[in-house]
């Protein structure tokens, strides 16, 4: 578990970046930001497309940069989405690809204008499969 410290610092990435998403379709901007093992912080924001299928969630965005940059594990996520009064956690898709790289105990933290949800990835993507083909 990290500290509330560090998870306040985390979610202040996730809002911030939120600001740079590119969501003309739906006007529902998310900014992701996740804790790398060694201290670092990598943010992601939704990428949206005219061909709808083809946009790509902030979480993913934020898994795919962490990744090229060298990070493959994470211990805690935040997600802001600041066009919404509630939280709104990651899409099923986002909690597959994230607990590849996450401890189940890894804390997550999500929420829009209101009310916080403070949660682990293993909550929230329980009961996980496919392990025998990891590590
Ligand atoms: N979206 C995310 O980026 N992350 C989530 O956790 C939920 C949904 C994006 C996809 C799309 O651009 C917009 O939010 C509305 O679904």
């Amino acid at each position: 578990m990290i500290e509330k410290k560090q998870m306040d610092e985390l979610f202040a990435q996730a809002q911030k970046i939120a600001g740079m998403a590119y969501a003309p379709y739906s006007k529902f901007r998310v900014g992701a930001a996740l804790l790398c093992e060694d201290g670092k912080i990598i943010t992601g924001v939704n990428v949206e497309n005219r061909s709808f299928g083809l946009t790509v969630c902030a979480e993913r965005n934020a898994v795919g940069t962490a990744v090229a940059l060298g990070q493959k594990r994470f211990l805690a996520l935040a997600v802001s989405t600041p066009d919404s009064e509630e939280p709104v956690g990651p899409c099923g898709a986002c909690r597959q690809v994230l607990s590849e790289f996450m401890p189940p105990d890894a804390s997550v933290r999500f929420a829009g204008k209101g009310s916080i949800v403070n949660t682990t990835i293993g909550t929230l993507y329980p009961m996980d499969s496919l392990h025998e083909l990891k590590d």
